[in-house]
Parts: C-alpha cells; structure tokens; sequence
C-alpha cells in the first residue's frame, strides 16, 4: 500500500514547511499549496487528507472544503484557523469538515489527530469492501437443490428478506443450513449495508451472554472498566442472529423478549432505555415447542419468535437435492483441489442418495471433499467415497464367513428388512443401500413376503 498523500494548504511557509517535516518523518508523502487556487490544482493528483488554513490570499478554506468534498466525499479535512468563531467551525462541519484546530496549534497534537483520521479511513475502507465481497456469496443461488421443499423454503425466505418482519425463527437439524439462511436473508434485505451480527446463545455464560448482548455501563460489575456497547446495539439498522436459541437460560429469554416487544435496550447497570432497530433471527435445532411444554423454554417468546418460523428439512427427507448438492461441491471443490471431476458414478450417487446423512448438508460436503482428495481420475466411483464412516464397496473386510457357515437366504432376507427398516420402507432408498435398483427389491419384498407391518428383522 502507497503512504497516505497529505496535502498542506497554508500561506505561511513556516507553517507549511513545520507540517511538511513532522509528517514526512511519520512516513506520509507531503504535498504543498498556498492558495485556494494552488490546493484546487494540487488536489488533483489525488490525496487522502488535507490540512487547509482558513484565511488564504484569494478566498478561504471553506470554499476549497466544498470543492474538495464534492470531487471525493471520502476526502478528510481537517481546518485549521487563527480565527476561531464557532459559526465557521459549525459551517465546517457541516460540509463535512473531520476536525477543527485552533492555531497556533501543536505540531504533535496535528500529527496525532491525523494518524486518528487515516486510521479510521482506512478501516471505514476495509469495512468496505469486506462487505461487497463479503455480500456476493450469499444470494439465493448459494442456497443449492431443486426440492419442492427447498423450493418452497427460498421462496418464503425471498418473503421474509423483503418484508418488514423483526423476527425470524429457523428450525431444522445440525448442517441443514440454519447460518446459510440467515445470511442469505440477511444480505439480500435493505439491512445489506448495516451489520450481520452473530452469536451463538450456547457459547458464554449467563452474565456475560447478557453483557454481550445488551451492552453495560462502566462499572456495571467487577472487570467492567469501560462502558461497552451490547451486539444489538451495535447491529443497529441490520441483522442479529442468535444461534442456539433454544439453549439460552430463561433469565435472559426474558430480557430478550422485552427487547423484542419494545425495541429498546438497556445496557447492564444503565439507566436509559437506548431505541435500537435490528432484525433478529434465531437459530436452534432442537424441538422448542417440546421445550416449552418441559418449561425449559419460554412460551411467551416462543410465540413472539414464532411468528415467522422457516423449517430447514433433514436432507434424508429432500433426496431430490442430493445430486445437485454433490455436483455443486464437485465444481467447488475442482477450483480449490484444481481438479477436473466431470462426474460421480450412477451408482456412486445411488448410494449417496440412500444414504440417511444424520450430518445433513454439512456430512454431504464432507463426503464429496474426502472422495475428491483420494479419488483419481476424471469421474468419482463408489469405491471413492466413504459414506456415514463406511467405506461404501469394502465390504468383504467387514463380514467374514463364520466357520460354523451362514444361511445366505435368511442373511439377504435380514438385510433387505433392515434397509427397509432403516429407510422407513422408502424402496428406492432401501435398494440404494444394497445396491440395487427398485425392481431387484421389490422382487426380494415379494419373494421374502416382506410387509410394511411385520417388518421387525
Ligand atoms: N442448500 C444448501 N446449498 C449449499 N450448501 C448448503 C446448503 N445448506 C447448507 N449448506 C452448507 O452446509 C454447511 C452446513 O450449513 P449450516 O452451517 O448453515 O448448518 P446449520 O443448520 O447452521 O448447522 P448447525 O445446527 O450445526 O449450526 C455449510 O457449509 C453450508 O454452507
Ligand atoms: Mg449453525
């Protein structure tokens, strides 16, 4: 990164020249201009701040302040004058001035209060573009399968992005996508700009869950030496999303449904109720309504949150998203593993398909990351991929013959009926974790007179 240019408009060359040293030594580049005309000129070779005298020659600082600040409004100024009066500093301000300095002025206090500025700029910057960078990979498309029931969970979450709703709740089990959608819905609402807060209820003791939230005031408990605002606060106009939610203590679901019902925040051992404006949306994979009814989980809140409730179904329950989901890690995974897999074996995703995936989304990811590690070549095959811990073709390391020697019907009876047990008789599933097709064991259902009822192996 270049040093910071600064620009020192001043009539007095003392002045300049004392500047211009101090700052060089700080390792800025310095430019030099005694006139409005001069720093007009000057300023077009591009600067990041300015230190402007406010009597010049030919008109004054405010003139070359409006200038400045309509070429590059990120431009700082900071003015400097013999003659204060508050009108011009108000006026200064105004235009966007960043500071005001009396002169005669201290070159060290100038130099501090400059590294202040850039500073500040510079992580007003990177804030930046972290943001647009940050934004882009969280729009619908991320969010990948072709399900009815994903369908239908991003049409209602292209509803919610849109809609004014305060709350949101999401529901569903470990790795089906919870933290994708809340950001999804987080970055495709007009929240965008502001701040995508999170955290995660389970994570941090009562007290200081409560201090993180909402904030506290200096001396508020024993280690508070600085006032410090709460994640609500500071997500002020955006998004806070509370994972966990349903692991949070009930002396808190209360404060947090007062803070829902009035949006308004006091910070621990404060006073004023401070007015904030966040989206919030939470998170959890357990069942709240059966923990309201064993009252670990309040039913108020439950309610209030519930008013927008999103389910994330288990994958086992979405197959259909299954090869889209695996040919969308391929592609991602070829980029970053630089490889070139065109495709996975029919009867690899067979057997993907079958698979129940207790880890959702996030096992599935997994899977495809492992095979495409050890696979070689350009298509991935069944015996790349270790599916649920289980190497998906080595199977004569797993069953050896007894050598008393085994009745291979009542086996092959017992395995189908697990696998229609295990699959709760879906018969495309079941077959996918024999590898067969739906024909083969629909023949073995009939020829083992298998029923739905009498299913117990
Ligand atoms: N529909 C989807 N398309 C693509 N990737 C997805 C999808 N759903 C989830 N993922 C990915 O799966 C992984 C797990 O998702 P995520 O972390 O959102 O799950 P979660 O529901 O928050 O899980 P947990 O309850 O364990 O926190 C992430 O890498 C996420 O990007
Ligand atoms: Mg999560």
């Amino acid at each position: 990164m270049p040093a910071p240019t600064i620009l020192v408009v001043d009539d007095e060359q003392l002045i300049r020249w004392s500047l211009k040293d101090r700052l060089s030594e700080q390792g800025y580049r310095v430019i030099e201009a005694d006139s409005v005309a001069s720093a007009i000129a000057r300023s077009e070779e591009g600067v990041d701040l300015v230190l402007l005298d406010y009597k010049l020659p030919d008109g004054d600082g405010l003139q070359v302040l409006k200038i400045l600040k309509e070429r590059d409004p990120d431009v700082l100024v900071i003015l400097l004058t013999a003659f204060s009066s508050i009108e011009t500093a108000v006026e200064a301000m105004k235009q966007g001035a960043y500071h005001f300095a009396n002169k005669p002025f201290n070159v060290d206090e100038i130099a501090l209060l400059v590294d202040k500025a850039l500073e500040t700029t510079r992580l007003r910057r990177e804030v930046k573009t972290l943001r647009a960078t940050q934004a882009q990979p969280y729009s619908f498309d991320r969010m990948v399968g072709g399900s009815p029931a994903l369908v239908s969970i991003k049409t209602l979450m292209r509803k919610v992005a849109s809609s004014p709703a305060s709350t949101v709740l999401l529901t569903g089990e470990s790795g089906t996508g919870k933290d994708l959608a809340a950001k999804i819905i987080h970055y495709n609402s007009d929240r965008a700009p502001k701040p995508f807060m999170n955290i995660t209820c389970s994570a941090l003791p009562e007290t200081l869950l409560e201090s993180e939230l909402f904030g506290h005031e200096r001396g508020a408990f024993t280690g508070a030496d600085r006032q410090k605002r709460g994640l609500l606060e500071t997500a002020d106009g955006g998004t806070v999303f509370l994972d966990e939610i349903g692991e949070m203590v009930p002396g808190l679901q209360a404060k947090l449904l007062r803070f829902l019902e009035e949006k308004t925040v006091k910070r621990v051992g404060g006073a004023v109720d401070i007015h904030v404006d966040v989206r919030v949306i939470a998170a959890t994979n357990r069942k709240l309504e059966e923990e309201v009814r064993a009252g670990r989980f309040r039913e108020d809140l439950f309610y209030r949150l519930n008013v927008l409730p999103i389910v994330l179904l288990p994958l086992r329950e979405r197959p259909d998203d299954i090869p889209m989901l695996v040919s969308f890690y391929v592609d991602a995974y070829n980029t970053e593993f630089k490889r070139r897999v065109r495709e996975v074996a029919p009867d690899a995703m067979k057997r993907l398909r079958a698979h129940g995936w207790p880890g959702n989304i996030r096992e599935l990811r997994n899977t495809v990351e492992r095979a495409m590690l050890l696979g070689e070549g350009d298509v991935l095959h069944v015996s790349d991929f270790t599916i649920g811990g289980v190497s998906a073709t080595k199977l004569d390391d797993r069953l050896e013959l007894p050598a008393s020697g085994i009745d291979l019907e009542e086996l092959e009876r017992s395995l189908v009926v697990q696998a229609l047990t295990r699959t709760q008789w879906n018969q495309t599933r079941a077959a996918g974790l024999l590898g067969l097709n739906r024909d083969q064991i629909r023949y073995r259902i009939e020829k083992f007179h298998l029923e739905k009822t009498n299913s117990a192996p």
